[in-house]
């Protein structure tokens, strides 16, 4: 197994990516603890990867809240003694919105989770990961994964959306370059376009977005199934890509080159 005994803690657990990395992490052998609000839905998935062969425990709460960041790291080594990773994933689409049209309030509410969110998590990470000792410097002591977007490279959401994902891209980057040496990595996904329920709870495009969008659609890869992201996020996390750090992988069939 490719992630036996790892201890994983992943945000959006609860849907879409989230919800296929967890079922993915445990068939590998992780102990993993997934957060979201639904915990209706969050109990769901624990009876159904119930036969492991690793173990899934939950946090429900509004990872968007600095204390819910917090709280879910001190839950996982209140409850399996570590931490070997952190999985930043949930997050929301805005409506496609221009410099010159987007809501206010949307561009809070969508930094709180995307990006600020993102970032209380990791800086409660990475202090956990350095209070874990370790034998040798070559020995790693933990990984954060952070699920951006094809978005922050190329402007195929609203310029909220794609600006709070080149945040943590930028993040990403910082943080490899700040702890490469103190056996912390820190990847990101940037996914293309993948099958799940973001589509259906972002709100309705304005029509000049959509007709933008439109154009940029129609030369895209067909979409894929979350499968595609929860494979990657193995790899990540697992040891074998122990000298990957400071990369961003476009998982997106190519749109990237349109
Ligand atoms: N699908 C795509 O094509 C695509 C492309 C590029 C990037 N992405 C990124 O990939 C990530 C996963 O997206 P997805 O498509 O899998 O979305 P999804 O199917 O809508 O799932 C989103 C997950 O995030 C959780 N969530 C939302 N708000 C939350 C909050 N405030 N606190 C805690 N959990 C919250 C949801 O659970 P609850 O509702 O239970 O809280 C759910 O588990 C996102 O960061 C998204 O931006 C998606």
């Amino acid at each position: 197994m490719r992630l036996e005994g790892k201890v994983i803690v992943i945000t959006g657990a609860s849907a879409g990516m989230g919800r296929a990395m967890v079922e993915a992490f445990v068939k590998e052998g992780a102990k993993v603890v997934g957060v979201a609000r639904r915990q209706e839905v969050l109990e769901e998935i624990k009876e159904e990867v119930a036969a492991g062969p690793g173990q899934f425990e939950y946090y429900a709460g509004d990872v968007s809240k600095k204390e819910v960041c917090e709280g879910m790291i001190d839950f996982v080594v209140e409850k399996f003694g570590r931490l070997d990773s952190l999985v930043n994933n949930a997050g929301i689409m805005d409506d496609s919105a221009a410099a010159g049209d987007f809501d206010e309030e949307r561009l809070q509410k969508i930094f709180e989770l995307n990006t600020f969110g993102v970032f209380h998590a990791m800086k409660k990470a990475v202090n956990q990961f350095l209070s874990q000792p370790r034998d040798d410097e070559d020995e790693p002591r933990g990984s954060i994964l952070n699920i951006t977007s094809i978005g922050a490279q190329h402007p195929n959401a609203g310029m909220i959306y794609c600006a709070s994902k080149a945040a943590v891209e930028s993040a990403t980057k910082h943080t490899t370059f700040m702890y490469m040496k103190d056996g912390i990595r820190c990847n990101a996904i940037a996914p293309g376009g993948i099958i799940t329920d973001i589509f259906f709870n972002m709100p309705e495009s304005e029509p000049k977005a959509k007709q933008k969008m439109g154009v940029l659609n129609m030369m895209a890869p067909t979409m894929a199934d979350a499968q595609v992201i929860s494979d990657t996020a193995v790899f990540l996390i697992s040891d074998e890509a122990k000298y990957v750090n400071g990369q961003i992988v476009g998982v997106n069939g190519g749109w990237m080159v349109v």
